[in-house]
């Protein structure tokens, strides 16, 4: 089912052309593919994934042109944006064309009339749409809720036996999921914070980082306007299974007084900082402080935490907030709950 070489490119083709799934590698994170043209075949991502239906997706394309063909009309703006970051992990949200040939379906986009489009940064995924011809609604894939997949064997132990072809493209550089920035409406505004950060986006958009900014109050009020038409970006969710907390370096010694006296933990800590150590620790991660090589980790720290069977997990929130970090932190605080004296396990 995991496949790699030469051949497997034109095997997605064919099964996605034919209204199959196919999970596929991008830069961010493996994507649940389908035909974005073809209900029948959208119906199925929903389906495999237990997706809401009012949660649209993002459509991928492999060029400028056909992104062209399935939005109502490309602002200048978002021209600049694609010309600097296409191939790569920025979506673009933007008014759809409602009629005429290859435009995407309304289930797709959850029966809103915008639609999230982005060209991604892997050149196997590149060829695949290519040699399909059409544009991919991909969400990452994961059952919704769970943590996004970074690597083939992620996508096999959600989707084993459901997914009939998974395209190796080897682990995920990126690790995070792409900026969402919504061009739809009057003022630019990022939906979901990702590896284009906000401080490389302002400047395009001759604007100030702090005005694209992507607190929780701004981006429900933004999105309420539009009577939730994003609703993914609101919900907690990417938990791993088992209980994961996070907490500041300076709580440790707290955290040491609360942990119960039969508890066992797995801890992701900064390295380096590591003075702090907490008892019956059955697994220890040492996450970069680098945060390209954070972001990669992510996922994958929570899922080998869910693998080491310990009660629960503790997460060192990193102190830098901008930058690559704010999405980091958008993920982070989605994952887990803070820790609190009061927290029971
Ligand atoms: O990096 C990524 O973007 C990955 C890879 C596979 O490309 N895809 C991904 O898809 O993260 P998904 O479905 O897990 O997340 C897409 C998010 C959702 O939260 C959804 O609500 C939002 O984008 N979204 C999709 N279409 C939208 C639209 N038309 N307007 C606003 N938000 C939209
Ligand atoms: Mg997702």
């Amino acid at each position: 089912m995991i496949q790699c070489g030469p051949k497997v490119v034109r095997r997605a083709a064919e099964l996605l052309a034919a209204g199959e799934l196919v999970a596929l590698p991008t830069e961010t994170v493996y994507g649940l593919g389908a035909d974005a043209t073809n209900a029948d075949a959208v119906a199925k991502i929903y389906a495999a994934k237990g997706r809401p239906s009012n949660n649209p997706l993002i459509v991928h394309i492999a060029d400028i042109p056909s992104a062209e063909k399935i939005c109502q009309n490309f602002p200048a703006k978002a021209y600049a944006l694609v010309e600097r970051f296409w191939p790569g992990p920025l979506t673009l949200v933007l008014p759809r064309r409602l009629q005429g040939d290859g435009v995407v379906c309304e289930r797709a986009v959850a029966g809103g009339k915008t639609v999230a489009v982005r060209c991604p940064g892997h050149p196997m995924a590149l060829d695949i749409i290519r040699a399909v011809g059409r544009p991919i609604a991909a969400p990452s894939a994961n059952r919704s809720g769970h943590t996004s997949p970074t690597s083939p064997a992620h996508v096999a132990s959600e989707f084993d036996g459901i997914v009939e072809l998974i395209v190796d493209g080897g682990e995920c550089l990126v690790g995070l999921e792409s900026t969402v920035l919504d061009l739809s409406g009057s003022t630019p505004a990022i939906l979901r914070p990702g590896a284009i950060t906000g401080e490389m986006l302002a400047p395009i958009l001759e604007l100030d980082p702090l005005q694209l900014s992507v607190n929780e109050m701004s981006r429900a009020s933004h999105l309420a306007g539009e009577a939730l038409k994003s609703p993914g970006l609101l919900w907690r969710h990417y938990a791993p299974k088992t209980r994961a907390f996070r907490y500041e370096a300076s709580q440790v010694p707290a955290i040491r007084t609360w942990l119960p006296e039969k508890a066992n933990v797995a801890i992701a800590q900064l390295a380096m900082l590591h003075s702090s150590v907490l008892p019956r620790t059955r697994e220890r991660f040492n996450m970069p402080t680098e945060p390209m090589l954070y972001a990669r980790e992510f996922y994958r720290t929570l899922r080998l935490a869910d693998e080491c069977g310990c009660d629960c997990l503790f997460i060192e929130l990193p102190a830098a907030q901008t930058g690559l970090w704010a999405a980091i932190l958008d993920r982070l605080g989605r994952a887990t709950e803070p820790w609190s004296p009061e927290a029971k396990l």
